[in-house]
């Protein structure tokens, strides 16, 4: 179990988390890579995998089928797993169907038998470290829930939720309709539709030291390393820090903006210390979407400008709240592409179950496909490649601790690619990502951020080049394909490209080859298409 060095209140609101960046948690959190689970959909106990089920309601997947499965994840690299929230859910079955999803508390000190039992739950957290894994877990601290049929205001019986059983702790009823005013969105209650998110008056004293009491215990029953804060946006700017603090573990807390300040302030005012990636999140879609590279290119220096430190923010291209990248766009070589990014930018990978298979559902509940419908087919394309890459990351961290505080260069942006450069000289990774798709044309890319006379392996092809005079090697680009490079020397031995040859030109599939370097887009456009988001 890791744990952040402990601090006061007082120094916290005095420092923010500049403090945890020199505690254990975040340290190690920020070399770690995420891969989400939705517990209900990831494998059922038995093992079975011929199950059908509507998306709305239970698919049975649990704790024990999901310790029996962690070899899947583990075969992709990743070294921490997020997983539902686990305590007790409401039972109905409603107008937006079951709480399979687990956001829809009732009570905090009892776990959700549908997922399993205590011990199955502490077996979860052993399996994990004793594979050296982290975990962390989903807590719901913005509302609890209770059906009802629609009448307004909905009627809660307040006493059947554990700790806080009592209406005084929630704000009364009102209908989130602002979603620009801080205001309305945090105190009054989300989506009053089939199911009454209750919300929580995380301003109340009391609240804070029940709320704060009960994660504390949470972490300590079931060794719990790190939380997700679901939703932490729409409850209170001064709740955060005390709960995070009472949690005693690094955390990443849900806000879900593209805009810069709205999302970077809750590090710089010291309420978070991480959060899921939204600003880089949305680019990730468009570029890839008919929008030039430099929207992705933006969206990372304004991340960097405007936040505290964007290692460790948690990078994705999905999660169970959005549509699959798929859902839009079903070229494997973006997909390819996409998930590169992911797993190579600044910050904490993060990728959610089922994004390795390319599963293409649509907006919730689409988008929350039963993982066992693949088969855990590990020789899928994008499992392949995540092994290949989490591999890598894992070495080059191995190699150079600093490998996660230094923030990549960018070596070469324009419309079709956005090359980085990450780490110090002699452990760095050099990546390429491009939009050009599997019908994209065969052409030779220069790219620096090697030495004279470096011996480089390009890791999803295993091909060697020999970087000129500057520090360039030629990135034999075809079909769209994202590439990855490293020192070959500091491959020897560890498995990746035991075999390797020397690279060549693709053969054209499409017409002729374009130029390398086309000019570029101006910036402006890039949160033109934001205004919408919450
Ligand atoms: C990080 O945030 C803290 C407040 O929590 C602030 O005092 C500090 O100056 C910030 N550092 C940077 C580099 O922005
Ligand atoms: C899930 O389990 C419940 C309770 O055991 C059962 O009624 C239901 O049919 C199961 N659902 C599926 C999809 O297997
Ligand atoms: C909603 O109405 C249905 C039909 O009258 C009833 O069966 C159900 O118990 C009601 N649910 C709630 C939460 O009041
Ligand atoms: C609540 O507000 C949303 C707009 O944010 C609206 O779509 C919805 O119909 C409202 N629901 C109720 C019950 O007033
Ligand atoms: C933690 O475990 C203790 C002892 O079993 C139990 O009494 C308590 O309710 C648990 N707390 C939580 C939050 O699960
Ligand atoms: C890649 O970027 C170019 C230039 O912005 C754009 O025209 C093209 O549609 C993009 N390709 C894809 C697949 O989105
Ligand atoms: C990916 O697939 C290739 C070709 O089948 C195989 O050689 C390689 O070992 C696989 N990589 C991983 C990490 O599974
Ligand atoms: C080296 O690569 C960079 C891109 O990383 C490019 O801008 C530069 O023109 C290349 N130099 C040569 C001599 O090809
Ligand atoms: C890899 O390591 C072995 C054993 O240390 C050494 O004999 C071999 O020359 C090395 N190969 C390369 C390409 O560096």
């Amino acid at each position: 179990m890791v744990k952040t060095h402990s601090f006061t209140l007082a120094a916290a609101a005095l420092a923010g988390f500049a403090s945890l960046t020199h505690g254990a948690s975040l340290e190690d959190w920020r070399s770690r890579s995420i891969y989400q689970v939705m517990v209900d959909r990831f494998a059922r106990t038995d093992g079975s995998t011929d199950a059908a089920c509507v998306l709305y309601e239970w698919c049975n997947g649990t704790w024990a089928g999901l310790i029996n499965n962690l070899d899947y994840i583990q075969g992709m690299g990743f070294t921490a797993i997020q997983i539902s929230p686990v305590v007790k859910n409401m039972e109905q079955n409603t107008a937006v169907g079951e709480a399979y999803h687990g956001y829809w508390t009732v009570d905090d000190y009892a776990v959700n038998e549908h997922f399993g039992t205590v011990d199955e739950l502490k077996q979860l957290a052993d399996e994990l470290h004793k594979r050296d894994m982290y975990f962390m877990v989903d807590v719901v601290v913005n509302n609890f829930a209770a059906a009802f049929n629609n009448t307004l205001p909905p009627p809660v019986d307040y006493s059947k939720f554990n700790p806080l059983n009592n209406e005084k702790y929630f704000h009364k009823y009102c209908n989130v309709t602002e979603w620009d005013n801080p205001t309305n969105y945090q105190d009054c209650w989300l989506y009053p539709y089939g199911v009454a998110l209750a919300d929580v008056d995380t301003e109340s004293a009391e609240v804070v030291t029940m709320l704060g009491d009960w994660v504390k215990e949470l972490v300590s029953n079931y060794s719990i390393d790190g939380i997700r804060i679901d939703a932490a946006k729409h409850v209170d700017d001064a709740f955060l820090p005390q709960f995070v603090e009472a949690a005693g573990v690094f955390a990443m807390g849900e806000v879900l903006t593209g805009v810069t300040d709205d999302m970077c302030r809750y590090q710089t005012k010291g309420l978070l210390p991480g959060m899921p990636n939204y600003l880089e999140y949305y680019p990730l879609q468009t570029v890839f979407n008919g929008h030039s590279m430099w929207e992705l290119a933006t969206a990372r220096s304004n991340a960097q400008a405007g936040c505290n430190d964007t290692t460790v923010l948690g990078t994705f291209a999905e999660n169970h709240d959005v549509p699959r990248f798929a859902a839009a766009i079903e070229d494997m070589a973006l997909a390819k592409n996409a998930m590169t990014y992911v797993l190579l930018n600044d910050g904490i990978p993060t990728v959610y179950q089922g994004q390795e298979q390319h599963f293409s559902g649509n907006s919730t509940p689409f988008n929350r496909e039963p993982v066992w419908s693949s088969k855990y087919d590990t020789t899928a394309p994008l499992y392949n490649l995540t092994a290949q890459i989490n591999t890598l990351r894992n070495l080059a961290i191995k190699l150079s601790p600093d490998y996660v505080t230094t923030v990549a260069d960018q070596i070469l942006v324009d419309v079709n690619h956005l090359c980085l450069r990450k780490g110090k000289s002699g452990s760095q990774i050099v990546f390429c990502i491009n939009n050009q798709s599997s019908k994209g044309p065969s052409y030779e890319l220069p790219v620096g951020g090697f030495a004279a006379n470096d011996e480089v392996v390009e890791i999803l092809t295993c091909t060697t080049s020999t970087a000129s005079a500057g520090g360039n090697i030629t990135a034999y680009m075809g079909a769209g394909e994202p590439k990855v490079f490293f020192l070959a020397n500091a491959l020897n031995g560890t498995g990746i490209c035991p075999t390797t040859s020397v690279a060549k030109p693709i053969a054209s599939t499409n017409g002729a080859p374009i130029a390398a370097a086309l000019s570029s887009l101006g910036a402006a456009v890039v949160l033109a298409s934001m205004a919408f988001l919450l």
